[in-house]
């Protein structure tokens, strides 16, 4: 069997849709963009933030999926199957290098969605609970050495043996009902939160724009959090491109993964807002926010400890479903370019991927180094974010739309798009996007954060 034949396909359109949804809704959404927004004074950053959705995310979902779905290979052999240069592989292998990268923090917090899971499922939530209270929990689960490096070896295992079992039986699979159900469950606790005490406070701190925090560093967060949460600027979406079937609207499908990830991103500030001004906790309280600010909610609700199992449970998923996507990048260029086979490739990497996560695992609370790595608010785990994250998405972001709007060409990257017939929309806009505006913006956005030297 040739490489090509083995590697599978998606069953439908919808199982790519859902997969695809599946890798950008996760963490990013939900603990991710809450965090980000608090860090960076809210609504000023909001408004950057889908900004950048629609004129650099889409662009650059868009130019992914088109080198995926004509080369069909992970990033590295994708970037080799269309162009001769020796330079251009190398912006694949950064790619997975920043995969490798952001699993190596993710699935910490991802350990901790687990841990939170088994204290909803021992009625933890169902009582009231301050959010001081809250915050002591969340202190007692993560500040355990032992117990972080736990849950967070734990969540790989998981990863491992679904990327173990190949794309569209492992992945698909695990996707179809729950992200609907991940859904639902976020608009219920919508509706809570916005008949809240501090609803008005909350929702006005989410999007009114306060022009006056803004600064390089919120521009560049903004960035960073747009491509982060589409699962952009590393080949991710080449790799599932290349699965994409060939009879199928490839551009419909990206452009439905736009809209569903930035909507549920939305969700989860609006609960996490208005929730976090009736319990008294800052909204810039770091990587602990969701965990802290949650569980003061959920016993307002009827049938409270139900809502808690119910929501850790299919945040766990969403988180694995992401986890998988960065796994399975990495094991794919090693399985296409490298000849590995898939398991050995699944446990050699992911097993790699936890002794990079032990200092992030640490770093809130475990290790004192750790915890204040480049000072306040800089512990290991917040570095590994804004390094992978936000620069070396950005750069990865950047590489790609030079490559499709200038060296492979925007010619090829549309018909690639318009594979089974149908017509990219507005494709000279796109051009034109993916050209000039978002390798610019991304450029001086760059330029401008090394010029001020701010770390976020
Ligand atoms: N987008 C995912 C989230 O929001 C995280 C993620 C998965 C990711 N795969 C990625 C981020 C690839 C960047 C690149 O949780």
């Amino acid at each position: 069997m040739s490489a090509t034949a083995n590697r599978g396909e998606w069953s439908s359109r919808t199982g790519f849709i859902l997969a695809a949804a599946g890798s950008a809704i996760g963490l990013g959404n939900i603990w991710r963009f809450p965090y980000a927004a608090g860090e960076n004074g809210g609504g000023a950053f909001v408004l950057i933030y889908l900004l950048f959705v629609v004129l650099i995310g889409v662009p650059v979902l868009l130019a992914e999926l088109s080198i995926g779905r004509e080369a069909e290979k992970n990033p590295v052999g994708a970037f080799k199957a269309l162009v001769p240069d020796k330079f251009w592989p190398y912006v694949g292998g950064l790619g997975v290098m920043t995969g490798f990268g952001i699993l190596a923090f993710y699935s910490v917090i991802a350990g901790w969605t687990l841990s939170y899971l088994f204290s909803a499922l021992s009625g933890d939530f169902g009582t009231a609970i301050t959010a001081a209270e809250s915050g002591a929990i969340f202190t007692e689960l993560i500040g355990n050495p032992f117990k972080a490096i736990l849950l967070t070896a734990s969540f790989l295992l998981l990863t491992i043996l679904v990327v173990r079992g190949g794309v569209s039986g492992g992945i698909e699979r695990a996707t179809k009902i729950l992200m609907p159900l991940l859904f639902l469950i976020l608009v219920i606790l919508a509706v809570r939160a916005v008949t809240l005490p501090g609803a008005m406070q909350g929702l006005e701190y989410l999007f009114k724009p306060d022009f006056s925090k803004l600064t390089t560093g919120v521009v560049m967060s903004a960035l960073g959090q747009a491509l982060f949460s589409m699962s952009l600027g590393m080949g991710a979406m080449i790799t599932y491109g290349s699965y994409f079937p060939k009879s199928e609207n490839i551009h419909f499908a990206g452009a439905s993964v736009a809209v569903f990830d930035t909507l549920i991103a939305i969700l989860a500030g609006v609960i996490i807002f208005p929730a976090l001004f009736t319990a008294g906790v800052e909204p810039d309280a770091g990587p602990g926010l969701v965990f802290v600010v949650l569980p003061t909610i959920f016993n307002t609700l009827p049938a409270g400890s139900f809502f808690a199992v119910a929501f850790y449970a299919l945040l766990a998923i969403a988180a694995l479903t992401s986890t998988i996507s960065l796994l399975e990048v990495v094991v794919s260029y090693f399985v296409d370019e490298r000849g590995w086979n898939r398991s050995k490739a699944a446990w050699l990497l992911g097993g790699a991927c936890l002794v990079l996560a032990v200092p992030s695992a640490l770093a809130q609370g475990g290790n004192d180094y750790l915890t204040s790595f480049l000072g306040e608010g800089l512990d290991f785990l917040s570095v590994q974010n804004i390094i992978w994250g936000n620069y070396s998405l950005s750069l990865g972001a950047l590489l790609i739309c030079v490559f499709v709007g200038w060296r492979w060409g925007t010619t090829k990257a549309i018909a690639s798009l318009e594979v089974g017939g149908f017509k990219l929309p507005a494709a000279g806009l796109w051009v034109i996007l993916i050209r000039y505006v978002c390798p610019l913006a991304v450029a001086v956005i760059l330029a401008f954060i090394i010029y001020t030297q701010q770390y976020l």
